[in-house]
């Protein structure tokens, strides 16, 4: 199946089930499986969220698929997620070895997108997703990413953590 009609799919399944479950918690964990199954290039996907009152601020390993990671907490000076949250914007890396901000979650990884979720213009969260390919990552997989954040966020947003 070509790229572009694989997305499109994925992008309507998530949109449904965003519809059906009754919690973030819950559409978290069902992404992050559905996107790591079907999405091949996809070989960790993970939520951090900020952790709520914590001075300094820090980002707190949620749902994901793939190998452990030994960054469970990532404060906002640091890495690539560090980077993703603390400017509300969306990171993209094509040759993770060339990033000096990047922690390394396998060996194996080359690139990463990493994409803040926002609830009422806040961030609140990201969503993270390491490949062993580089550059994966190309305009219609970011798309892809920040419709996921975005589906997220709004379901923060009426249903709460
Ligand atoms: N690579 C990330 C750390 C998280 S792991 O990839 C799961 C970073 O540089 O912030």
């Amino acid at each position: 199946m070509p790229v572009a009609q694989r997305i499109e799919e994925i992008r309507n399944e998530l949109s449904e089930v965003a519809r059906a479950v009754p919690t973030a918690q819950e559409l978290m964990q069902t992404m992050a499986k559905l996107l790591h199954e079907r999405m091949l290039k996809y070989n960790w996907v993970g939520f951090y969220l900020l952790e709520p009152g914590a001075q300094p601020p820090m980002l707190v390993l949620g749902a994901f698929e793939g190998a452990m990671t030994p960054h469970t907490r990532i404060p906002l000076n640091q890495g690539i997620c560090g980077a993703a949250a603390s400017s509300g914007q969306t990171v993209v890396v094509d040759d993770v070895s060339k990033d000096p901000r990047y922690l390394a979650c396998s060996l194996e990884t080359r690139s990463e997108i990493v994409v803040p979720v926002f609830v009422h213009g806040t961030v609140v969260g990201e969503l993270d997703i390491d490949s062993h390919f580089p550059a994966a990552f190309t305009p219609e997989h970011q798309d892809l990413v920040q419709h996921c954040a975005m589906l997220v966020g709004k379901k923060l947003e009426t249903s709460g953590r």
